[in-house]
């Protein structure tokens, strides 16, 4: 037949080229080495995952009474307990680059911020992660709460060391039956806790990195001089406009807020209020900080301000994120246990309820900052000069970090 007809003889050899390449596709992707078979490490052995896969020990299993959801509570935690050590990680990291002083190479910011992004985007997923959890019900849970009893999140030594390294202070806790949350803790767990009170927190970390922002020298640009002058002109300039109006509602609403105004912008300017504020807690950075903060704040477009105001609104978003996971976890339990005390003994709902508040906000005065906005004119102009300043690296030199440091 493929004598007779020609036609029918060239589609069979296109057919039959088809054929062939994709013969050829199929054994691409059968192309490789069994690398496994030379040796070296495997997958498994790689991530030890003969000790993670078993580590699963379902307590109602072991009291004879196997309850099905115990597991997805049990892998829940270990989840929740193994992004905390990653976040440990990325947190002492970014502490010993600005431990070291590495920080003041303003090339390192990079990898701060990057490293400081990295934990809000795992914050984002255990604030989320929380709805897995809740396909179990309150009565699935009933099922095997007891068994774990007195086991509690009170006692994640992680979760601790994590709120103080990022700088929860100690005395704005919310005692928990009155007691000290170190109390759960014995032995080496103590120990490590009682340094991580000590050793310098990101929050102060921080602090000791914005006071030293360019632009806020007394002898150089004196950002803060600038500013207080330019407000109270601009304030001055703004009460002359609303005196020459009309008698009128508006005009007396107006004055109020610019009363209300000059009284803000009156006590940023004072020292002895923000160490007060400071003495209540209100306030967290020393009034430096503060001032480095706006400045970064207001310049945020300049080049070398870019970074260090994205690493302060990361800064916040991990405050944020704490706040959702409290906000979700309470609401969680709320659902779990409704007012039942904790198997760990405190008041349960009530007690962690208390606990989603602005005491436990660590960079509350970032937050602050936008009661400070003023219309853009009233910023201080940068002139060529202080421009040029800008745009210079502080320092440099061999020990940038990155090269030392291969990840
Ligand atoms: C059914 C689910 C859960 C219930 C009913 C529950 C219940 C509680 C309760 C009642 C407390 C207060 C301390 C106590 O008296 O025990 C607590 C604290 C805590 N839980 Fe959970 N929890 C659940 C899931 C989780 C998960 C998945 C995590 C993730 C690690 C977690 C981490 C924590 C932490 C860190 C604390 C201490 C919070 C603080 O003191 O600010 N919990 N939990």
């Amino acid at each position: 037949m493929s004598g007779g007809c020609p036609y029918f003889e060239k589609k069979y050899l296109l057919f039959k080229s088809k054929l062939h390449l994709n013969e050829e596709e199929a054994d691409d992707s059968q192309k490789g080495i069994n690398e496994a078979s030379k040796g070296g490490i495997i997958y498994g052995d790689y991530l030890q995952l003969d000790k993670v896969v078993t580590a699963q020990v379902l307590q109602s299993e072991l009291k004879g009474n196997k309850i099905h959801d115990e597991h997805l509570f049990i892998v829940t935690h270990q989840a929740y307990e193994l992004w905390f050590k990653q976040i440990l990680w990325e947190l002492d990291s970014v502490r010993e680059i600005f431990i070291s002083g590495h920080v003041r190479d303003e090339r390192n910011m990079l990898k701060v911020n990057t490293r400081i992004h990295r934990i809000v985007m795992i914050f984002r997923l255990l604030v989320d992660q929380f709805s897995v959890l809740e396909t179990m019900t309150a009565l699935d849970f009933y099922d095997f709460r007891e068994y774990l009893s007195p086991a509690s999140g009170f006692q994640s030594l992680q979760f601790r060391l994590l709120e103080n390294k990022i700088g929860v202070p100690d005395n704005l806790r919310v005692p928990y039956n009155r007691r000290h949350y170190r109390d759960n803790f014995k032995g080496h767990e103590s120990e490590m806790l009682l340094s991580s009170e000590k050793e310098p927190c990101l929050l102060k970390l921080v602090e000791k990195w914005l006071e030293r922002t360019p632009g806020l020298e007394g002898n150089g640009f004196n950002f803060w001089k600038k500013l207080e002058a330019n407000i109270f002109e601009g304030l001055c300039l703004e009460k002359k406009k609303i005196v020459k109006m009309p008698d009128s509602e508006e005009k007396e609403e107006m004055m109020e807020e610019l009363t209300k105004q000059k009284e803000l912008f009156t006590s940023l300017f004072d020292i002895k209020r923000h160490e007060h504020l400071l003495s209540k807690g209100e306030r967290r950075i020393s009034y430096k900080a503060l001032q480095g903060a706006l400045m970064i704040y207001f310049y945020r477009e300049e080049p070398r301000f870019q970074v260090p105001f994205q690493l302060l609104s990361n800064l916040m978003d991990i405050d944020t994120l704490m706040t959702k996971w409290r906000y979700n976890h309470v609401c969680m339990v709320h659902r779990m246990i409704g007012s039942k005390a904790g198997t760990g003994g405190s008041s349960g709902y009530h007690y962690l309820r208390s606990t989603v508040s602005d005491r436990y906000k660590v960079f509350v005065d970032l937050f602050n900052l936008a009661t400070f906005l003023i219309p853009r004119h009233w910023v201080p102009k940068l002139d060529p000069n202080e421009h040029t300043f800008l745009f210079t690296a502080e320092y440099c030199d061999s020990s940038y970090c990155s090269s030392e440091d291969s990840d």
